[in-house]
């Protein structure tokens, strides 16, 4: 999924096809171009690879010196030409990227008021959202902002008007857009690659910006529709096969993705339209038969497995077995045909979950593999492929890949759940809705706490031990913190179950050791407190991470509250991984370590 536009000086339909082909890595299974043409808007799109679309304009050319163009990941509909980008609603073109949370609402409203629809797309809903708009008598802008003031979600957008030759307007909250500035010509892009031939010139909008672009430049608003300026940069993008964007690393710019890439993951797996599982994607393994699952994986791999654990005996009611792959192979494990194994992994290659996978295969067990890379050994030697979707993980610390890993793990179950009849059809929809709500939320966060952690990075750095404290899933969370900590900063760190600190690291609480509380307002919340108070009594330091519920809740004093929204509980793992991963980050960054190298680690481990 990305998105393209030219408004330019000579006709743009084949660089912007051109440009399209730099997107490919962020993967795609349709594609399309509009232009602007003495008045009309007129388009081209095709099912499957870029060739297809590069032949439809070879046979049949697209005249026009102002386009957008796209390439779709499919979320809401089939991935076929009628739901391809861009959609056309009464000369007004969109292209869009990311997921329209309230479409359906906002669908039937405008079926109320006798709108027909062409698509099952919630992209549909923004361009009939438009052109209702300015039937209603707004002039452009004014149609573009009102509707952006409708929708929620986290989405990119470009829009083309027929009647205005010379605009593109476009507008972010979530997944990232660039302008580019070129001689008397304007771009815009999912990234500084897709520009990258065009020009190096770019500014990045923030969140929650919208544009209007000309052939001499952009205007830039925020979401109160002020003008404003951004800065603009001389990027290296076409140094890079895959660039940083506007961020100092790799692992930033990961953490900053994962709004758009748990909603590729999402939109793979669920419905999003009816809040159901997708049997199509989560039915290749016959969950109802089974009598156990076995899980195994290797470090943040692991972590999100163990994650992963909770929900199905919690939702399915299925008995899970999970180790890390370097004990599960050698553990002789009692396994049977009537279990099934899945396996985690974002390379597909490491040496240990792969021989787990060979020992459970030998004991007849059904395989499934949970990776990002689907061409993977690991992928190859499995039944069943659930891939992550969370694009190329640069960064050796894992970061959307986890989130990634969560979603689908979520998602299977919950489609566990029904086919085991342990939940109900409107409690799978529940938690399919809360699930929908991720990437708005992640977003929120990301913006939200940011200068917080920074802050509070800065002070962390100072000491040498932390320990992570949490219970239900965010015990693995805590586990994880830890993880992303020591693993770049070089901080010494420790993830507990928050009921097990009386057991042992209880003894090692002082002032020197900050202890970092991972706690929602969730059905564990009371226990957790009650352990943070013995960190509190004892001079710990704490940082306490929870939601507003939390927060006001206790009255311990903190050496900093991290706020979150409150949100439903099969979501705050993902959520709860933002600040942990961002405080890790910025840790390190402070230390001034090789962030996305650290010393001593591999992203990839072949070797047993
Ligand atoms: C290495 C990486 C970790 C990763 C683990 C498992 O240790 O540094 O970030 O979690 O391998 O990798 P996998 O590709 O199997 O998920």
């Amino acid at each position: 999924c990305g998105i393209v536009g030219i408004v330019g000086k000579e006709p743009v339909a084949d660089r912007l096809v051109d440009a399209l082909k730099r997107l490919e890595y962020r993967g795609y299974d349709s594609a399309g171009v509009a232009t602007i043409h003495e008045g009309h808007l007129a388009r081209r799109r095709a099912e499957g690879k870029l060739v297809n679309l590069a032949r439809k304009l070879a046979a049949d050319p697209l005249p026009g010196n102002v386009g957008i163009a796209h390439t779709r990941w499919a979320t809401h509909g089939a991935p076929n030409e009628t739901n391809a980008h861009p959609h056309i609603v009464d000369g007004v073109a969109v292209v869009h990227n990311g997921i329209i949370e309230n479409f359906s609402e906002l669908k039937e409203g405008l079926l109320a008021e006798g709108v027909t629809f062409d698509t099952q797309t919630d992209t549909e809903v923004v361009g009939q959202l438009i052109a209702r708009n300015l039937r209603n008598g707004m002039g452009r802008r004014q149609a573009m902002q009102a509707m952006l003031r409708e929708i929620t979600g986290a989405y990119a957008l470009a829009v083309i008007f027929a009647d205005d030759p010379s605009t593109i307007m476009a507008a972010r909250s979530g997944p990232p857009l660039a302008i580019g500035f070129g001689d008397g010509e304007t771009y815009l892009g999912s990234d500084a690659i897709a520009l990258a031939p065009l020009t190096n010139e770019i500014t990045y909008l923030v969140d929650g910006d919208w544009a209007v672009i000309g052939r001499e430049g952009a205007f830039i608003f925020d979401h109160e529709g002020n003008q404003i300026d951004r800065p603009r940069q001389i990027t290296q993008a076409a140094a890079y096969f895959v660039d940083k964007g506007n961020h100092r690393h790799f692992m930033e710019k990961e953490i900053h993705e994962q709004p758009e890439v748990v909603s590729h993951a999402l939109a793979h797996y669920v419905d999003l339209g009816n809040h159901t599982v997708d049997p199509a994607a989560t039915g290749l393994i016959d969950f109802a038969s089974l009598r156990g699952l076995a899980i195994s994986a290797c470090g943040t791999a692991y972590l999100s497995g163990l994650i992963g654990k909770y929900w199905f005996e919690r939702y399915a009611r299925l008995p899970v077995e999970i180790d890390v792959a370097s004990e599960f192979r050698y553990r002789e494990i009692p396994l049977s045909a009537d279990q099934a194994a899945l396996f985690i992994s974002q390379s597909g290659e490491t040496a240990d979950t792969l021989a787990s996978l060979r020992y459970c295969h030998s004991a007849g067990l059904k395989i499934g593999a949970i990776v990002n890379v689907k061409e993977s050994t690991i992928a190859r030697e499995s039944d069943a492929i659930f891939p992550i979707l969370a694009g190329p993980e640069i960064g050796v610390a894992s970061t959307k890949a986890f989130t990634c890993q969560l979603t689908v793990l979520a998602s299977l179950a919950i489609a566990a759940g029904r086919a085991r009849g342990t939940i109900s059809e409107a409690e799978e929809k529940q938690l399919i809705k809360s699930l929908a709500e991720m990437p708005r939320l992640m977003n929120a966060v990301l913006n939200a706490i940011e200068p917080q952690i920074e802050a509070l990075a800065r002070e962390l750095s100072r000491y040498k031990d932390v320990l992570y404290l949490g219970r239900g899933t965010s015990y693995p969370l805590a586990m994880e913190g830890a993880l992303k900590l020591k693993e770049i900063s070089y901080i010494h760190a420790e993830g507990y179950a928050a009921g097990e600190l009386k057991h042992g690291p209880i003894a090692l609480i002082d002032e020197n050791m900050p202890v970092i509380v991972i706690a929602p307002h969730d059905r564990f919340f009371e226990k957790t407190v009650s352990n943070m108070q013995e960190v509190a009594a004892r001079g710990g330091k704490i940082i306490f991470v929870t939601d507003e519920k939390g927060a006001a809740a206790s009255k311990l004093p903190t050496m900093a509250t991290i706020t979150l929204p409150t949100v439903a509980e099969i979501v705050s793992p993902m959520i709860y991984s933002l600040p942990i991963q961002l405080l890790a980050y910025h840790t390190a960054v402070f230390m001034g370590t090789d962030v996305d190298q650290p010393r001593n680690l591999a992203k990839s481990v072949t070797v047993e």
